[in-house]
């Protein structure tokens, strides 16, 4: 079948088999290997992306039901030039080591980031507890959210969400 979406702000079409993961689209089909594939079970979050503004595990989605789709990578979070806050912040927080799991750990960032309901350290533990890091950054990638949070708050919350992320 023929996948019709936008990635990134760019529209796509691409025929693929209908078992072919949105997350092997992505990454095979697309050249976008920012996004992981951990477990590959829908167990680990490194394959974390947007799908029209919520967070979708791309490893447990099929390609093609992404048709009509607005779909959002870490490649469409910042550029190496300009950071986006959440990138910016992980470096300065130390909250990656071998960074495996860190495109996850953003994207999943950046919606805890939108989500005013979620105001306190351990109910950003909590919805963050789906992205595993083997390396044990937990604390630095915490500590980020919570700076981007008050930031992106003090600011009107446009700081925190790309134009692609509604
Ligand atoms: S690769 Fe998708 S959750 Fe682990
Ligand atoms: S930084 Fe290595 S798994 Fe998280």
């Amino acid at each position: 079948m023929t996948v019709t979406a936008t990635v990134n702000g760019q529209p796509v079409a691409i025929t693929v088999d209908v078992r072919r993961t949105l997350l092997d689209l992505l990454r095979e089909d697309l050249g976008l290997t920012g996004t992981k594939k951990g477990c590959d079970h829908g167990q680990c979050g490194a394959c974390t992306v947007f799908v029209d503004g919520r967070r979708v595990l791309s490893c447990l989605k099929l390609a093609v039901t992404t048709s009509g789709q607005a779909v959002t990578t870490v490649e469409g979070l910042g550029t190496p030039d300009v950071l986006h806050p959440l990138q910016e912040a992980f470096m300065r927080y130390d909250a990656f080591q071998c960074g495996y799991c860190t495109s996850g750990q953003l994207m999943s960032a950046l919606a805890v980031v939108a989500d005013e309901s979620l105001t306190t350290r351990d109910q950003i533990r909590e919805a963050m507890s789906g992205n595993l890091c083997r390396c044990g950054a937990y604390q630095g990638i915490v500590e980020a959210i919570i700076e981007v949070k008050a930031r992106s708050h003090a600011a009107g919350s446009e700081d925190a969400t790309p134009d692609a992320i509604v």
